[in-house]
């Protein structure tokens, strides 16, 4: 059934009447991976893929939610003790403490959402939960006062004081920011940001989806944050953006070699988005492919978030001819990313398909890419 319509029945079931619906997105990252924590750069881009809401004010000071995928409730207050023990719930509940910490205004209100994101798949289903509820909460109780970076930053910080996740700003700001057709290449240290219009004729964006469930909480995801800023106070610097590899061989016989290895991949990954963004620019897409690899190699190798699946997909497309491939997002599970040239499309579905059920007695996901609108109002 259509998001909007299952929402709304769910939301007159539940609440009775109606409320005004709201949406935000996933998103794809193109390269740079693992730099938003260290200043670098990204180049995400938001997807067609969202999560969506029906939200009203309640004239209370309650906030009672719905979510028709999990088919469950919950109902807090909105006050620091008043933190809900389901984990989906303190997404919303984040949310609202960030823009009340903040000097703006939350009051009572129903909701149910529901999405299509796919969970835990790389896609930051999470992010696109706190963006479409940061955006509806700015609309329908501050005036839209607050700005777009602020909800971006609220995202984020709810990651980081309610659920766990010291995550970086790529994903919450992609969320936001997204633009229809557009990638977003952002600088994560002075945080300016420019869209390129992202069309490559001739070839497809395709997620692979390993199915290896995807958990950022208790990952090592936040060790790795943490190596980086180990290395990058052993330099004297505020973050790894401003280091290079003869800085890093200077201090290597003080870290440890586990240190040495996160930050490498990190100063690489810094010089590869800006190759990816001046190869756009010449439509040098061997380039664009090339780079993608060298990214996969490492974050398998050197960053150490890939699994055997994930590297597995990466070795048959590049089996195949396709471009560019390589893990997306924080790792651990998840999916890659596949830069594939019009021509071997069906034949490299078929094959990833076949060759990874063969290997681990199931298929994996295929998403085409399509780069949509972020978080927004839904008027009609
Ligand atoms: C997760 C985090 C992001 C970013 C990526 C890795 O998606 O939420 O902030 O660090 O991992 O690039």
């Amino acid at each position: 059934m259509e998001l909007k319509k299952k929402i709304s029945e769910a939301f007159a079931s539940h609440f009775g009447g109606e409320g005004t619906f709201y949406s935000s997105a996933g998103r794809i990252n193109l390269i740079g991976e693992h730099t938003d924590y260290n200043g670098g750069f990204v180049f995400p881009g938001a997807i067609d893929k969202v999560i969506m809401a029906e939200i009203r004010p309640n004239d209370t000071e309650k906030v009672n939610l719905y979510s028709v995928d999990m088919d469950a409730s919950a109902s807090f207050g909105l006050n620091e003790a008043d933190a809900p023990k389901e984990q989906w719930a303190r997404y919303v509940f984040g949310v609202c403490r960030e823009i009340i910490k903040r000097g703006g205004t939350v009051k009572g209100f129903d909701a149910v959402f529901a999405g299509n994101v796919p969970l835990g798949a790389g896609l930051s289903s999470s992010a696109a939960l706190e963006s479409c509820f940061a955006f509806a909460l700015n609309d329908l109780f501050n005036g839209n006062s607050i700005d777009k970076f602020e909800l971006a930053k609220i995202g984020q910080s709810t990651e980081h004081n309610y659920c766990g996740v010291n995550c970086g700003i790529m994903d919450q700001f992609a969320s936001v920011f997204g633009k229809k057709d557009c990638l977003i290449r952002l600088d994560c240290r002075s945080l300016e940001y420019e869209y390129f219009p992202f069309k490559i004729d001739g070839y497809k964006l395709v997620l692979v989806d390993s199915v290896v469930k995807h958990e950022l909480v208790d990952s090592p995801y936040n060790k790795r944050r943490e190596s980086c800023e180990r290395v990058a106070k052993r330099l004297g610097i505020e973050t790894l953006r401003d280091a290079d590899m003869a800085m890093l061989d200077a201090v290597k016989s003080d870290i440890s070699a586990e240190d040495y290895m996160r930050a490498k991949f990190v100063i690489g990954e810094k010089d590869r988005v800006l190759g990816v963004c001046d190869a756009l620019n010449r439509g040098d897409i061997e380039t664009v492919g090339r780079l993608m690899y060298e990214t996969h190699e490492g974050l398998s190798k050197d960053y150490e978030v890939s699994c055997e699946e994930l590297d597995f997909l990466n070795d048959v497309a590049k089996e195949c001819g396709v471009t560019g491939s390589r893990i997306m997002g924080g790792g651990f599970g998840g999916c890659t990313i596949n830069l594939v040239p019009d021509a071997i499309h069906d034949s490299f579905i078929k094959t990833v398909t076949e060759k990874f059920n063969e290997r681990y007695g199931h298929e994996p996901k295929i998403y085409d890419v399509i780069i949509s609108d972020g978080a927004r109002k839904i008027e009609e």
